[in-house]
């Protein structure tokens, strides 16, 4: 199946409403909602923590800078979140300059789009699903629930306690639940989960340490990267299965090193996770953003639906997965 990574976000910026519809028209099955919690308590659509990549609130609210130079989703109200103006999203190039993250996309700061709430997409989706008789679905990520947890917050809780008011609640092939945190979906499974009596399929999201998606208490209570390089090494999928359902690798960890145009070799972690009962959906396909071996964006849907066998994936470009399956059925 194809989950479109943001919506069609390689036509439309990122998390927008407009990006949802698009890749409902091109087919996807499942639109991805990534989260984060504001200061009163609300849940925004939005990839990261912060709102500098992809807004204007660094012009609009100059005083809320952290430290680390960025706006953080935790530090706004949603009504000023709502007054922000989104745009595709920009890269710092220079001391004050911006410049498109993929420059043949659409244009930074051009026509108007807004952030919006989980309920507000999952609203919007029952409409759009209602009008046209499709059942797209639902693929949602908490992102860096230590980040909310160091805040006060629990964006897990938070997160079913919307998705049981929309119906989302059992392993229906409507709704996933991915996050990179292990410790989090293992108390998904044990507690949040049976107590809300929401029932979904448990996706791990896989990233090596050094990418730091996310963090742990250490014995002083400081929060430190979590190790993650187990997951990738043989033999790493057999605890994922203890607790969740599916895995979600960056799709670069399941070709060799050293593959090339013509001559491209699969590793063997997506027969592991399948040998434990574990589905594959790795992210992220980008027509714009090659791998070394490909030359062509289908060779790349091929090496992964085909030769790899994995059960979906994610991508910018919803439309370009779904022709390709299509013509490998024909
Ligand atoms: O959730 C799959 C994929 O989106 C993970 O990467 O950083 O784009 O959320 P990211
Ligand atoms: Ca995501």
């Amino acid at each position: 199946m194809v989950i479109a990574h943001r919506g069609a976000s390689g036509y439309l910026p990122e998390h927008t409403l407009e990006a949802k519809a698009l890749a409902v028209a091109q087919g996807a099955h499942y639109l991805e909602q990534d989260l984060a919690m504001t200061s009163d308590d609300h849940l925004v659509v939005i990839h990261d923590p912060y709102l500098d990549r992809i807004s204007d609130v660094a012009r609009r609210f100059p005083e809320r800078r952290r430290p680390d130079g960025r706006f953080y989703v935790l530090d706004f109200t949603l009504e000023e979140i709502r007054s922000l103006r989104v745009t595709s999203a920009v890269v710092e190039a220079g001391e004050s300059e911006f410049a498109p993250e993929y420059p043949g996309r659409f244009p930074p700061w051009s026509s108007r789009f807004e952030f919006h709430t989980l309920q507000e997409e999952l609203e919007f989706i029952r409409g759009i699903n209602y009008a046209t008789g499709r059942q797209v679905g639902i693929y949602t990520e908490l992102k860096a629930p230590w980040l909310h947890h160091d805040a006060g917050k629990d964006i897990a809780a938070a997160t079913y306690a919307v998705l049981k008011e929309f119906g989302y609640d059992s392993r229906d092939g409507s709704a996933y639940l991915q996050c990179f945190d292990p410790a989090e979906l293992q108390r998904i499974k044990d507690d949040l989960g049976p107590s809300t009596g929401v029932d979904l399929p448990l996706i791990q999201l896989m990233s090596d340490t050094a990418h730091q998606e996310t963090r742990v208490r250490d014995a002083e209570g400081a929060w430190v990267p979590y190790e993650s390089d187990w997951m990738m090494q043989p033999g790493g999928m057999a605890p994922i299965a203890g607790y969740a359902d599916g895995i979600g690798p960056d799709y670069h960890d399941l070709v060799d090193e050293g593959s090339e145009p013509g001559d491209v070799r699969v590793t063997g972690m997506v027969d592991e996770a399948h040998d434990v009962g574990l589905l594959v959906h790795p992210y992220t396909v980008r027509a714009d953003a090659l791998p070394s071996w490909a030359r062509h964006v289908d060779e790349v849907f091929s090496v992964l639906y085909d030769q790899a066998g994995v059960d979906g994936l994610f991508t910018d470009f919803p439309d370009l997965a779904v022709g390709f399956l299509a013509r490998s059925t024909e």
